[in-house]
């Protein structure tokens, strides 16, 4: 960091006690800090309002008048966004955890050290630091759906790719493990492409046998099947003019892939059981995480289509492979899965975040991001600790208390995914990996567990 970074860094320390503000004082503008000083809550409150940018708080929570407690509860009703770190003589639990309720920073204890302070005032800035970043990435996106994090050169090459492609009505196969944000990039592109005023239509072709598939993208006449009750339009017409996203495009059935292969060729298709053609305007993006070209060795995918959609390929890189975007999306995943609605994110330790440094999340993006989520329920409005992770694959961890979850206004929908997931991992656990055994023993079909294992990452 520059030292004049440093210099335009505002504190205002607030202390009843001459001695401790000059300790704080000469130790901080000792590191360049701007630091000015109030002798009361009052002080601090006319001091702010004066409107100096301050950007941090050192407060004692003893002062006479209005005590520490209270002037940081006024700051936070009057949607101050100053940071706050509060002293205190006696560190009992109520005064920690009524400072982190009203949404501290950090406290620091009577006696500190000098070292202390230093550290927990720098840790400040660089959270600082990283929030402001997020917001920054945050607003470059329009539609909150459409916020990609990351800036490693990995992902800076995607955004080129995106830039590049988005304007032309060029195939994109998007391809890359489970929860790299593939279906994340499909939306960007079509919210960057001039197509964006027209529908995006996503398809999941895992998700529907083969027979439903073909009328689902391609729609039926009334009398096609026995269920066809009632003419349909299928996916490609409710695109028209816009995006469809084919997902898992390798689960398509010949049939299927035969039909798309004249889509892309001609922009023409025939409802199921039907003679009309119809003609469409569509652009069309894939996403596979199935090696298609085996596929195209093996013969269950035409090699013909494999060309067509692949186009243009954009390979989204595994989590792993862009560690340093880690602490990034850590940031902006506190930032959206708040304790509560109006909770300030919820924070993080150090030892936490190494933790998840070092770990090789095979669930890539979307298992961190549920990491973060359950964490937050777990941290109760509390630092996340490395303790509440729980990245071993296997490792279950239910203990709660219906009574305690409910005072504690846990979300039912976080509380029950993390039964989910647990429940997943621990039969996974006791079935030595046999899916199937597995899936006998939770009741489930081995698509619905599969289904399961890949939301949690746990595939
Ligand atoms: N770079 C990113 N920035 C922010 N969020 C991301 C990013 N990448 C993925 N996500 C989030 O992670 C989750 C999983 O992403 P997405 O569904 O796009 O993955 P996927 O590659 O399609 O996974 P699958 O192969 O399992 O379908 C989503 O909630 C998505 O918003
Ligand atoms: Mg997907």
């Amino acid at each position: 960091m520059t030292t004049e970074q440093i210099q335009q860094r505002r504190i205002l320390i607030a202390d009843d006690d001459d001695g401790v503000r000059a300790v704080l004082r000469d130790l901080l503008a000792g590191e360049g800090y701007h630091v000015s000083e109030a002798r009361s809550g009052t002080e601090v409150l006319t001091n702010l309002a004066a409107g100096n940018g301050y950007h941090l708080l050192l407060m004692d929570v003893r002062m006479p008048g209005l005590d520490g407690l209270e002037v940081l509860e006024r700051l936070r009703k009057n949607n101050s966004d100053i940071g706050v770190i509060m002293i205190t003589a006696h560190a009992t639990s109520s005064v920690a955890i009524r400072a982190m309720q009203a949404g501290a920073f950090d406290y620091l204890l009577k006696p500190f050290e000098v070292d202390e302070v230093l550290v927990l005032v720098q840790r400040f800035f660089e959270h600082q630091e990283l929030a402001s970043k997020v917001k920054t990435l945050e607003s470059q996106a329009s539609d909150p759906r459409e916020r990609m994090i990351g800036q490693s050169p990995a992902m800076q090459r995607i955004y080129k790719t995106i830039g590049r492609v988005a304007a032309s009505d060029a195939p994109v196969l998007v391809t890359g493990e489970t929860g790299t944000g593939k279906e994340l990039v499909a939306n960007v592109i079509h919210a960057n492409s001039s197509r964006r005023n027209g529908p995006m239509i996503s398809v999941n072709c895992a998700a529907l046998p083969d027979t439903l598939l073909e009328s689902e993208l391609f729609g039926h006449e009334k009398g096609a099947f026995t269920s066809a009750v009632a003419q349909r339009k299928g996916r490609f017409e409710l695109a028209n003019n816009g995006t469809i996203f084919l997902d898992e495009v390798g689960e398509l059935s010949l049939t299927a892939q035969k039909k798309l292969l004249r889509v892309l060729q001609e922009g023409t298709f025939e409802r199921v059981g039907g003679t009309a053609t119809i003609k469409v305007d569509v652009r069309v993006i894939t996403a596979t995480n199935r090696d298609l070209e085996e596929e195209v060795r093996k013969g269950t995918f035409r090699e013909d289509l494999y060309y067509r959609l692949n186009v243009i390929n954009i390979h989204m890189p595994p989590l792993r492979e862009r560690k340093e975007d880690i602490p990034l999306l850590i940031e902006y995943f506190l930032n959206k899965y708040r304790y509560t609605p109006a909770s300030p994110p919820t924070r993080i330790s150090e030892e936490a975040i190494a933790k998840m440094m070092a770990y090789d999340w095979p669930g890539n993006v979307r298992q961190l991001e549920n990491e973060i989520r359950r964490a937050v329920v777990y941290a109760q409005g509390k630092v996340i600790t490395s303790d509440l992770l729980s990245l071993e694959p296997g490792r279950a961890v239910v203990e709660f208390d219906i009574a305690q979850a409910v005072r504690d206004r846990v979300p039912l929908e976080a509380l029950l995914r993390d039964v989910e997931r647990s429940m997943l991992s621990e039969a996974l656990r006791q079935c030595d990996g046999d899916r199937s055994a597995a899936a006998e023993r939770l009741g489930l079909t081995a698509a619905a567990l599969d289904k399961r294992l890949k939301t949690y990452g746990l595939a």
